[in-house]
């Protein structure tokens, strides 16, 4: 099982055709095409369609969550269900299973990591800001959960926006860090035994990280992935 994923596509209308090609060639290297959020620039219906058609010559099923950018303009709802089909799947707490292997995706948010993660304390918007990350650490967990549940020794994969863990995101201003991810997403990684997860979201950070219990963590949004030497901007991973 061959799994290509990218993230940050960052789709502008004026991008139209110069993902066709790319999206051709993954077709004939992976069985699945993961995407981790920042599908469009803006969060713009248009960006949405752009990428839609130019999704049409990917032959392999697509899956991808949605990022901050896609909701810049509050239309994140419109955005997954003009690119959403037969063969595009966009998760928010959902789950995809493609020859044995289970696909759990959401957005994810930020909080911090480790020591420095941000506590449930003080003014609302800080507790607000803190539950955002709980709550996707929470959908996560569930639908990585019903995974387990619902379908034997199945072996499980993570799709997410922001990081999980520092290490992929180092590379950045530390004083981004808070906003780039947070610990919380980790947690169900490691406790219901993922094999590998994938986010983006940091586009100066590292390539490859692990969370606790040996868990592959891999930050390949395109311009890290481009960073790294990759000509057609997907990284590959064999489940
Ligand atoms: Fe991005
Ligand atoms: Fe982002």
């Amino acid at each position: 099982m061959r799994i290509a994923a990218i993230a940050d596509i960052h789709m502008r209308e004026t991008d139209k055709g110069k993902w066709t090609e790319p999206f051709k060639e993954v077709s004939h290297q992976a069985d699945v095409l993961l995407i981790g959020g920042d599908l469009t620039d803006t969060g713009d219906e248009a960006e949405a369609k752009a990428l839609c058609d130019e999704l049409k010559v990917c032959s392999i099923p697509v899956v991808a969550v949605l990022g901050n950018h896609d909701h810049e303009k509050g239309r994140h709802k419109l955005i997954r269900q003009i690119l959403q089909s037969d063969r595009v799947h966009i998760l928010d707490g959902e789950t995809f299973i493609i020859n044995g292997v289970g696909i759990a995706g959401v957005k994810g948010f930020g909080g911090g990591f480790d020591n420095y993660m941000l506590a449930m304390f003080g003014e609302d918007a800080m507790k607000a800001f803190v539950q955002e990350g709980v709550n996707e650490a929470l959908h996560l967990d569930r639908a990585l959960a019903r995974l387990d549940k619902e379908h034997e020794n199945i072996k499980k994969i993570a799709l997410m926006h922001y990081a999980p863990i520092v290490n992929t995101v180092v590379g950045e201003a530390e004083a981004l860090f808070p906003f780039l991810g947070c610990s919380r997403l980790a947690e169900p990684l490691s406790r219901r035994h993922v094999i590998a997860a994938f986010h983006g979201h940091a586009h100066l950070g590292a390539l490859q990280g692990e969370a606790a219990g040996g868990v592959k963590v891999f930050n390949v949004a395109q311009h890290v992935l481009q960073q790294a030497g990759y000509k057609t901007p997907f990284f590959i991973f064999e489940a």
